[in-house]
């Protein structure tokens, strides 16, 4: 056996129920993943030194126990990801029997290759970080490119949240609706979204200039007097959503626009960029907990939780039975 597909192999000593460790960037979700599922929480005493630096130390006994961390790197992402690493570390050393990384929003992930030179592949160099520091498993929800899930060589789980969000939208649009990828990238998200809906979808084309500003060159599909509903993976600066939105106008759809995208991440002035006449319904997932005051600052903002999602795979990861049925919904694979 190589030294690669031993670090593949799941820890044999794993003892007692799972226990939940929630890091500082997911406190909310992990306690509604804890009371849907029955599960026990670890405290963790969370301190620091006068230097700024984290100290870390959990309050109970977890060795032998099926841990599993829940963390997103949201912002500050640095801090929360050092945070995760730090975690993964004090379990780790802790003799936790196995160490599961579960990971709502995956930060850094946009910086998936080389797009020019001297750059760095950051979503690499975090599952590099994750695994060196002792996870021996990962789940994300939504991954930026699915393709990431490929930057490990431990295992990595990878459900979808598009099927809460397709449910939170189906009842609110018309049957006349159109289903939007802001960009070429997204199309199979979309893709899986329009089979969720039985909807047709269209394609846009969209270029970015720099990190909050982006231009679209053309819309693929038929758009013209439908609703349409853009959906996403990420909403950031809002950037992509209004220039979607603006361009879908012009293009002759109704002003009657509905988004669904896994991660709010609301960054600088997003909500005030996304409060637009035509904008009727802005859906998320609680993988990034909502920020005090943007629910009054966005009225059309809808959050759905991923908390029993993240509790089924929890309970199926802990008892050793198939993750497929959160992959394959309605019997179609995802993405
Ligand atoms: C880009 O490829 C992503 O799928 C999102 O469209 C993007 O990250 C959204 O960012 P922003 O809201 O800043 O335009």
């Amino acid at each position: 056996m190589t030294a690669s597909r031993e670090r593949i192999d799941e820890p044999t000593y794993v003892s007692g129920p799972p226990c939940l460790i929630a890091g500082s960037a997911s406190r909310h979700l992990a306690q509604r993943i804890c009371e849907l599922g029955g599960f026990a929480q670890v405290d963790v005493e969370l301190t620091r030194f006068p230097d700024t630096e984290m100290h870390v130390r959990l309050v109970e006994s977890v060795r032998g126990h099926d841990a599993f961390i829940i963390q997103s790197t949201c912002a500050p992402v640095n801090e929360h990801l050092v945070e995760l690493l730090i975690l993964i570390d004090t379990l780790s050393r802790a003799s936790a029997g196995r160490i599961t990384a579960i990971i709502p929003y995956y930060g850094y992930a946009r910086q998936d290759r080389k797009s020019t030179g001297r750059e760095p592949i950051t979503a690499k160099l975090v599952a590099n970080l994750i695994s060196a520091a002792g996870a021996n498993r990962v789940l994300a929800i939504d991954l930026h490119s699915p393709a990431i899930q490929g930057f490990f060589d431990i295992g990595m789980d990878h459900p979808t949240a598009i099927p809460l969000l397709a449910n939170a939208i189906r009842n609110k649009i018309p049957p006349d609706s159109v289903i939007v990828s802001p960009d070429t990238g997204g199309v199979k998200r979309a893709d899986f979204f329009a089979s969720q809906l039985h909807l047709p979808i269209a394609i846009l084309h969209k270029r970015r200039a720099d990190g909050a500003n982006v231009e679209i060159a053309a819309v693929i599909g038929d758009v013209r007097d439908r609703t349409p509903i853009i959906v996403d993976d990420i909403i950031a600066t809002g950037g992509t959503l209004l220039e979607a939105v603006e361009t879908l106008l012009r293009a002759g759809a109704r002003p009657d626009v509905h988004v669904a995208a896994t991660h709010g991440v609301f960054a600088g002035n997003a909500a005030q960029r996304l409060t637009h006449p035509a904008i009727k319904q802005i859906v998320v997932t609680d993988s990034i907990e909502t920020p005090v005051g943007l629910r009054e600052a966005l009225p059309t903002l809808e959050v759905v939780s991923i908390a029993q999602l993240l509790g089924d795979a929890i309970y199926r990861l802990h008892n050793g039975l198939s993750l497929s049925a959160l992959f394959n919904v309605n019997g179609i694979p995802p993405i």
